[in-house]
């Protein structure tokens, strides 16, 4: 018998999504954070996760009350507003907190609204959930277009707008004045900022969460996988008015968060200023990369994100080989012409930067 899986008609012939997971010696193609858990963390996470096996025959704390209110500590000291453990919500990554946002708030007969270049996974979320997706567009320098934005608004009358600040692809963040008007242009629907790589944005550069008083259909996002360096761990979070909270509770599956990811995540917290030592290293090294790209001859995307755009590359794709074959994996996205390199260790982003002088002479 031949038999072909029943799957969903716009589902068929689309590859899944999946950055190249490659083993060679130096890896920037993922926006990860470099450096790995310092001795005592693994030793503290190891004693929790311990404890934590030791009851897996019972579900999880279904509300994560301890990670909630350990979240919302973090983001006041972070950002300087206040945010209390109702305003927080978490799930396995930011990507599946956004999919919940979509879920809720999206859905048959709703639009969700983004500007490109961005993250390609948005529309993923959109088609994963029904929801008509529309994407406008940035200025040619990868700023925001708000004028355009708010056009698009307008006639499209978005249920959900995402907006990643800092952008990726691009690194670039988002004025606080652009988040207010977006807010209140958005009558009936949430404004989703992705804070994924927030905690890289160079000073003076405000967080969404000081604007969450002022705005109840505000939602920032935010992740452990970057700046908190446990890509591994899986732990996504939000903050918003406790009544965003609420509706996720309807479309989230039971016992979403694990006893174990939970024991992981909170342990993290109590090492936050370990694991984030590295943040201030990872933006120095990324700010003399793109000196040393510009002095190089290469435009460059102004960077507030842990990765920098740069380009414009005749053939993009010979370049991005041409770095593998000498050990190193960037990111062939964005806009044709253009590559995306994360920020490493020192020794990683000498490799890169020899590599690009031998492969574009
Ligand atoms: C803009 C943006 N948002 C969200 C994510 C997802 O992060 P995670 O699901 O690991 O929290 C990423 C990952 O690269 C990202 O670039």
């Amino acid at each position: 018998m031949t038999w072909t899986p029943p799957l969903r008609e716009e589902l068929r012939g689309i590859e899944p999504y999946g950055a190249p997971q490659l083993d060679v010696p130096v890896q920037l193609n993922v926006n990860e954070n470099p450096y790995g858990p310092s001795p005592a963390l693994v030793a503290d996470l190891g004693a929790a996760v311990t404890r934590a096996a030791g009851r897996l025959n019972r579900y999880p704390d279904r509300e994560f009350t301890r990670l909630r209110s350990g979240l919302a500590d973090y983001l006041t000291r972070e950002s300087g507003s206040d945010v209390s453990a109702d305003q927080v919500w978490a799930a396995n990554g930011s990507n599946e907190v956004m999919l919940q946002l979509l879920q809720a708030f999206g859905g048959p007969g709703r639009t969700a609204v983004s500007f490109a270049p961005t993250y390609s996974m948005y529309p993923e979320y959109a088609r994963d959930t029904n929801t008509r997706w529309v994407a406008g567009r940035r200025h040619e320098d990868f700023s925001f277009d708000l004028a355009h934005a708010l056009d698009l608004i307008a006639r499209e009358q978005p249920s959900v707008v995402i907006l990643p600040s800092p952008n990726n692809p691009t690194g670039t963040a988002l004025p606080p004045e652009v988040i207010d008007e977006l807010a209140d242009a958005l009558s009936e629907g949430i404004l989703v900022v992705d804070e994924a790589y927030a905690e890289f944005r160079r000073d003076g550069v405000p967080s969404a969460l000081t604007r969450l008083a002022a705005h109840p259909n505000l939602v920032v996002t935010r992740t452990m996988s970057k700046a908190f360096a446990l890509a591994g761990a899986r732990l996504g979070y939000l903050a918003a008015d406790p009544r965003i909270c609420d509706a996720i509770r309807v479309v989230r599956l039971p016992y979403h968060l694990s006893a174990v990811t939970q024991a992981v995540a909170v342990t993290a917290l109590a090492h936050a200023d370990d694991l984030l030592a590295k943040v201030g290293d990872l933006r120095t090294e990324r700010d003399n990369l793109v000196t040393w790209l510009r002095q190089t001859g290469y435009d460059v995307a102004e960077s507030d994100a842990n990765f920098v755009l740069f380009g414009q590359f005749s053939d993009r794709h010979a370049i991005w080989q041409g770095l593998l074959d000498h050990g190193v994996l960037i990111r062939e996205t964005g806009p044709d012409g253009w590559l995306r390199v994360s920020v490493g260790t020192p020794d990683e982003m000498d490799a890169f930067r020899q590599a690009l002088v031998e492969v574009d002479r």
